[in-house]
């Protein structure tokens, strides 16, 4: 049984996301999605409101599960029995950071190996960071997220009050 690990801070989920999510879940019998507890950015979101909003969007994929986790992720990894992390790639520019991270990870627990996904081409452009700042100023996020976290989103923070 192949068990891997998709690992994020996910404020919020995005479609991107998403298609990594079902992308993953057709190569690996088993993918765990895991909400990260202590993010170092400050979030949006709280990690009980990310966990429900991706487990929301997962439904339909019987093998995903979501999971929230506090510390190293290699903890995590080695408490759920998965070698495996999947990270997606978007563009270059993800490279180096996910590089280092994959390193660290490699060397923090050696039997860990990290799989990148390339994103589809049209969610290249797609972050929750730049979600959170179209809807900060009003602009249409409904096509970046999914249905569940558009309307999370929408009943939280009114456009335009967030600042
Ligand atoms: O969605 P993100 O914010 O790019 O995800 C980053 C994440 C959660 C994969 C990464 O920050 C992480 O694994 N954090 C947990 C702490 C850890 O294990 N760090 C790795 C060594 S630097």
């Amino acid at each position: 049984m192949s068990k891997a690990v998709y690992p994020g801070s996910f404020d919020p989920f995005t479609n991107g996301h998403l298609d990594i999510t079902e992308r993953g879940a057709r190569i690996f019998d088993e993918l765990i999605v895991a909400v990260l507890v202590n993010s170092e950015k400050q979030a949006m979101f709280s990690v009980e409101e990310r966990r429900m909003m991706s487990s929301e969007a997962t439904v339909h994929l019987p093998n995903v599960k979501v999971m929230s986790f506090d510390g190293l992720l290699v903890d995590f990894m080695r408490r759920e029995r998965s070698r495996v992390i999947l990270r997606g790639l978007r563009a270059l520019s993800d490279f180096e950071y996910e590089f280092q991270l994959a390193q660290m990870n490699r060397q923090l627990a050696p039997e860990t190996e990290t799989f990148f996904m390339v994103t589809d081409a049209k969610f290249s452009y797609l972050s929750s960071r730049s979600v959170k700042e179209v809807f900060k100023f009003g602009g249409a996020i409904q096509e970046f997220v999914p249905p569940g976290v558009f309307r999370r989103m929408r009943e939280r923070i009114p456009p335009r009050a967030m600042e």
